[in-house]
């Protein structure tokens, strides 16, 4: 396919607020041991309320444009994942554009829930290799924060908010690219995990406010039991396009949702612990973010080096999934 796909730089950025499970349990009947077991979560980052999802986009972005060596204006196009944009439009592409001074780029938004990284950067891949951009801004970010209804215990310890960011790069020399990607989703399954109100079809109103309706609404069991079985379906489907088997692939990223969640995957792909990066316990679910905040964490610390193989793969809201192969 055309040009190889780099990512030449990676950048993240969280809220300097935790709050904690012994805090989120004096709010609700709840116990940080309940959370711990249940989830793998212990803390997680909250925006101030002068805080907007595209600050925390901005300084992810920064970042990595700053380790890829490029200035804003080299960018051509901005493709941003989150479901917790500024507003219903301008998109956040449009917002971080500004922020960053990306004069020449497309700016557009991505909406996959949790899958949105993976989704975004399966676009970016696209005008990469075929030539048509060198240089793609690929941002999740998000604050879930403001819309987690804060009285329900099943969905409040779950979610946190942050940002991460990488530059894909067009390149004709060394082995990094990207190899493949699975994507899927079920409209069948969406009333699982959604946010009812605050769209066309029920706008805000008194009552959808009094209802709590602009908040996530979630059928927990069942989506987890959809999130196993599809993160190791995408999994084995993108394994099988890039012609690899699990035990190539020097290090996993999982959509960070819940840490038996990402043990089911561990073990059906028969990968020590080593091999699968976990970092829900410190930031919790940032949805979009999650994926992108632990590779640019991974490549920070050196766990990921160049001409290593990793797989990441996402499940969330739509239903929606994604998987995809690359050599860093
Ligand atoms: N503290 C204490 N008890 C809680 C609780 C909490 N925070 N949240 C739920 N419970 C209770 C429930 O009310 C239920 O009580 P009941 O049996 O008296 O009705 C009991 O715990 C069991 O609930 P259940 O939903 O079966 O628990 P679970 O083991 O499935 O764990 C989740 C709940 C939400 C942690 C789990 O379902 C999950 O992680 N699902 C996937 C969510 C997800 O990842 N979403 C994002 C996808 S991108």
């Amino acid at each position: 396919m055309g040009k190889q796909a780099r990512i030449s730089g990676t950048g993240f950025a969280v809220p300097p607020r935790i709050l904690t499970n012994a805090e989120i349990s004096q709010r609700v009947d709840t116990t940080d041991e309940w959370i711990r077991t249940r989830t793998g979560i212990e803390e997680r980052r909250i925006a101030s309320e002068d805080m907007h999802n595209s600050d925390l986009a901005a300084e992810a972005s920064r970042k990595a444009l700053c380790a890829a060596g490029i200035a804003a204006e080299e960018i051509d196009m901005i493709v941003v994942a989150t479901t917790t944009s500024d507003m219903p439009f301008p998109s956040m592409a449009c917002i971080l554009q500004q922020a960053l001074g990306a004069r020449r780029a497309a700016v557009f938004d991505v909406v996959a829930a949790c899958s949105g990284f993976v989704y975004a950067l399966s676009v970016a891949r696209q005008y990469v290799a075929s030539g048509e951009c060198r240089h793609v801004l690929v941002t999740a970010s998000e604050v879930l924060s403001r819309v987690t209804d804060w009285s329900d215990r099943s969905t409040c310890i779950l979610f946190g908010d942050g940002a991460g960011a990488v530059v894909l790069s067009a390149s004709d020399e060394g082995a990094s690219d990207i190899l493949a990607f699975h994507l899927g989703g079920d409209g069948r399954l969406g009333d699982l995990l959604k946010i009812p109100a605050g769209g066309s079809s029920k706008p805000a109103s008194h009552e959808t406010v009094n209802a709590r309706e602009h908040t996530i609404r979630m059928n927990g069991a069942e989506v987890f039991k959809a999130a196993v079985q599809k993160m190791n379906f995408c999994m084995r489907m993108v394994l099988r396009r890039a012609g690899l088997e699990a035990s190539d692939l020097d290090l996993v990223i999982p959509h960070q949702a819940n840490l038996r969640i990402i043990d089911s995957l561990r073990k059906y792909l028969d990968l020590p612990r080593e091999k699968v990066y976990v970092n829900l316990q410190k930031y919790g679910n940032t949805s979009a973010a999650s994926i992108a905040i632990a590779l640019a964490e991974c490549v920070a610390s050196k766990r990921l080096a160049r001409g290593n193989l990793l797989g990441m793969c996402a499940f969330g809201g739509g239903l929606t999934w994604g998987a995809c192969v690359l050599r860093y």
